[in-house]
């Protein structure tokens, strides 16, 4: 719980520390007992005060401080959202070609964070109307919900974001690099199947860090994109009453269970084996898509609440909604995928409120859970407690949210400064392109990349 709840102190750039102090390192050599004692003093001023962080999130008692360095002392940042009538193309990534796509019809389920995370930037107070003072720019776009939908195909899909970006003058100013775009799915920037000529410099939410099963690249970049947690039901998050709510432990039927579809994966066939042979230990029945094997939302929660650990293999794709489900029916997730990448690994110790287990080791693995004593259990679904607010799109003004934690990792990639290989500036000031036209008149549609 230590790292979770205490503030940890941190080295501040003293501005004292300067130039002057270098040079004084030099004099340092020749110069008497006083002189060094006062530089003593001087050079100590550039380690301390350490400085006490409170930005830090506060729920159910406990406290996430989130880094200092590289993210600044407040939240403070400029977002702009483009809007669907500003951009040709927009409209039909947010409604599909015939406009008739609800963006209601598509804030439900895991991939509802393209919808979730438009609507609560629109609310932000980190939002600006003026382009000229951004820090960011958003695109919108409700493009997995849409495909899934009919409203357009992987085709489509390709020349309409390429169509969009042509009509942006800031993304070629960056060349997208200040440019943010939300893919919710385990397909992530796949999704656009240009993205790496187009994309390659923006900034990409998503809950995927890797798809190199099927693709020979992973659209993720560590440093440059930032992953986002899935989209968990409403019911199972709200403040208050919760669909489904927690058993106690020693209530609890099973000691792990995992459930969802095989789709054929090597890894949940093994667990729908494997409790075949220990039935009582793990519940893994062959869950369908439809038809009367289908669990409700309801009954799978009912389900999932009646484990000390809930298994999370991979699927598709390495990420997996289940993982994030976890902390509010409150069992233990272990992860059992290997390429995983989770979100806010910079507040966020993942031992403390998890396991990860070799997907290669399943055969052990009943073996091991059991040996973990209670005790060690409640303690980990304790802390799980305290972050899972991570994992909740609620309104930035709640004191813990991802909404908050996509906020800070967006405001440590704001630069003053936005260029690319084909933006110059002159003698004053003027930013223009190779022909020297300047940025004001640059006139869509942009070339591009
Ligand atoms: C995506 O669209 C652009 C512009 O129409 C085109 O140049 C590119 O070849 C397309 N990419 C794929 C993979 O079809
Ligand atoms: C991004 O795409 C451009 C255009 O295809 C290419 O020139 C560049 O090398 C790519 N950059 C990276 C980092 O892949
Ligand atoms: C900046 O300098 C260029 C080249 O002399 C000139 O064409 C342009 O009008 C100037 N821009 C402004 C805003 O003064």
């Amino acid at each position: 719980m230590a790292s979770l709840t205490s503030k940890h102190k941190f080295h501040t750039p003293n501005s004292v520390c300067t130039r002057t102090h270098q040079v004084g390192a030099l004099a340092l050599v020749v110069a008497t007992f006083f002189v060094t004692r006062i530089f003593d003093q001087s050079f100590n001023s550039c380690n301390y005060p350490y400085r006490e962080v409170k930005r830090s999130f506060v729920d159910n008692g406990g406290s996430i401080s989130w880094p200092d360095r590289g993210y600044g002392f407040d939240l403070f940042l400029k977002i702009y959202v483009y809007d669907e009538r500003e951009i040709d193309g927009l409209k039909e990534l947010m409604r599909g070609r015939n406009g008739k796509i609800t963006p209601e019809s598509c804030l439900k389920g895991q991939w509802g964070t393209q919808v979730k995370i438009h609507r609560l930037l629109l609310q932000s107070k980190f939002r600006t109307l003026e382009k000229e003072k951004a820090d960011l720019f958003f695109v919108p776009s409700y493009v997995k919900c849409v495909r899934m939908m009919g409203g357009l195909n992987d085709k489509e899909i390709n020349q309409t974001y390429v169509k969009v970006l042509s009509q942006m003058p800031y993304f070629r100013r960056s060349g997208g690099r200040d440019h943010v775009f939300v893919f919710p799915s385990g397909a992530g920037a796949h999704l656009f199947r240009s993205w790496a000529t187009f994309l390659n410099r923006s900034i990409i939410l998503t809950p995927e860090g890797d798809r190199t099963d099927k693709r020979d690249t992973s659209a993720f970049n560590t440093w440059k994109d930032i992953i986002i947690p899935g989209n968990i039901d409403d019911g199972m998050t709200k403040h208050g009453a919760t669909l489904v709510q927690p058993l106690p432990l020693s209530k609890r039927k099973y000691l792990a269970n995992y459930l969802g579809r095989a789709q054929g994966k090597v890894g949940r066939l093994q667990l729908i084996e494997l409790a075949k042979k220990f039935p009582d230990k793990l519940e893994s029945p062959e869950l369908k898509l439809s038809g009367p094997d289908k669990l409700g939302r309801t009954e799978y929660f009912q389900h999932l609440r009646n484990a000390k650990f809930c298994l999370a293999p991979r699927g598709e794709s390495s990420w997996t909604l289940r993982f994030y489900e976890s902390f509010f029916v409150e069992c233990v997730p272990v992860i059992l995928s290997d390429q995983v990448e989770l979100p806010f690994q910079n507040v966020i110790d993942y031992t403390e409120i998890s396991i990860k287990w070799p997907s290669t080791r399943i055969g052990q693995l009943l073996e091991y859970l059991e040996s973990i004593p209670d005790e060690d259990i409640v303690e980990m679904i304790a802390r799980g407690k305290l972050v899972r607010c991570l994992w909740v799109y609620a309104s930035e003004t709640e004191p813990c949210s991802a909404t908050l934690g996509i906020l800070w990792e967006l405001q440590r990639k704001v630069r003053k400064f936005h260029q690319s290989a084909e933006t110059f500036w002159l003698h004053n000031r003027s930013i223009v392109n190779r022909n020297l036209e300047e940025f004001h008149s640059w006139k869509p549609p942009m070339p591009l990349p």
